[in-house]
């Protein structure tokens, strides 16, 4: 592909962005602390300092045909691991490098890859990018759990009021959704997607009915008091339940959604009688009109994302409440689809039909089509809002707590 010039250009300014937003994001970790694993599924913080740059380079000296400078660290930083429950990793800190020597390795990728970033195609440049950016949100999962004396805490502005919502369940008529982006409209408007987005094509959905607001702490505790564990983000003391926010504890904010597991969501959504949405269903809600005709770019109509719409591109840490932003409502008045946390869906990640894998980059999505990982959709606080389009698709395990996810309930 011939790179156009003027979209490389403005893609590497972008690029330059997210590197200086990834950089603030390891500024926030103190430097004795590159080498704790606060998530025991994932690699040690060191690790991220230097995939990033890593990433990057594997994929764009491989297309710029740049002969590697230091090809021990464009293996060790190559990939991430998501491991089967118990499969833990098991390397210890002093089989890493120092983090003098990583910085190292990164400004010089980082010069290397700017001085041929216009031979780059747009699609390896977005790739590149959008790769950054979703580390951005998944690093701050691993932060969120490093403990407070190893971060660097800065300023947080406090949680925006929220009224406690009355939940209502609101009748979704039937309708056509469409999954993903067809691929010959993308090509033509030079809009950027990740493999599993294609090929995009309609699903019809019949009637449903999803509660206006994600599932609240105040929901989800009645139903720890009717025995079931508590969410990874909860901690009891004396007697009373403490939010584990990202900078520090506080009461539990009832009226915030809860963050829990897929496994969790389910046996919540079984004890009142309810069901997950599937991703359709989901389309359906959050980008449906009730005419049918239209499906909205986002959930609230086609401007563009800003933060009166919802919580997400990184304004904030940590959740608001359920209700405290109805400027983002669907057309059929359903809140807070998009942001504020992921939302889990029934829907098994699987490729949809006339998947192509990514020539330079086939395993981004096929290695996780084992049947083992459930679609999210929506975003959470952390995730940028290029992130936001409707054909996105994001995937974890069942029982993978980390994730800023909740959910909500549809009965049919
Ligand atoms: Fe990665």
């Amino acid at each position: 592909m011939i790179a156009n010039t003027t979209t490389t250009t403005h893609l590497a300014q972008i690029l330059a962005q997210a590197r200086a937003g990834t950089d603030a994001l390891f500024a926030l970790v103190r430097p004795d602390a590159f080498y704790e694993r606060p998530v025991p599924e994932r690699h040690r913080i060191i690790f991220y300092f230097g995939h990033l740059e890593a990433f990057d380079w594997n994929l764009i000296s491989q297309a710029a045909a740049i002969p590697s400078f230091h090809p021990e660290f464009d293996q060790l930083f190559a990939f991430g691991i998501d491991p089967k429950t118990g499969q833990f990793p098991q390397d210890k800190p002093s089989d890493w490098p120092e983090t003098s020597e990583v910085q190292r390795y990164t400004v010089r990728v980082r010069q290397t890859i700017d001085d041929v970033s216009n031979q780059i195609s747009e699609q390896m440049l977005s790739v590149a990018l959008e790769h950054r950016l979703m580390h951005a949100e998944t690093f701050a999962y691993l932060l969120h759990h490093l403990s407070i004396n190893q971060k660097n805490i800065p300023l947080v502005a406090p949680p925006p009021p929220g009224a406690t919502p009355i939940h209502v369940m609101i009748e979704i008529p039937g309708g056509t959704v469409t999954l993903g982006q067809p691929r010959k409209q993308a090509y033509a408007q030079n809009q950027f997607g990740w493999d599993n987005e294609f090929d995009g094509h309609e699903v019809s959905v019949t009637a449903f009915a999803m509660s206006k607001y994600k599932v609240t702490n105040r929901e989800y505790l009645e139903f720890v008091r009717a025995g079931a564990q508590p969410p990874l983000f909860w901690r009891r003391q004396e007697g009373q339940w403490r939010w584990r926010g990202m900078w520090g504890e506080a009461p539990l904010p009832l009226d915030w959604p809860v963050y829990v597991t897929h496994e969790e969501a389910c046996a919540f959504a079984a004890w009142t009688g309810k069901r997950l949405p599937t991703e359709a269903e989901f389309h359906r809600a959050a980008y449906g009109t009730v005419s049918g005709e239209e499906e909205r770019s986002y959930p609230w109509g086609d401007d563009q994302p800003d933060s009166r719409r919802g919580n997400f591109d990184g304004n904030r840490w940590d959740p608001i409440p359920v209700t405290a932003t109805p400027l983002g409502d669907s057309a059929f008045g359903i809140s807070q689809l998009v942001g504020n946390g992921w939302e889990w869906t029934s829907t098994v990640f699987q490729p949809f039909q006339r998947f192509q894998p990514l020539s330079f980059y086939p395993g981004y999505s096929a290695r996780f089509f084992d049947g083992e990982h459930y679609v999210l959709k929506g975003a959470s606080s952390r995730t940028d809002a290029r992130l936001l389009r409707r054909s996105f698709r994001n995937w974890f395990r069942p029982n993978y707590p980390y994730v800023y996810a909740g959910f909500r309930c549809v009965e049919d």
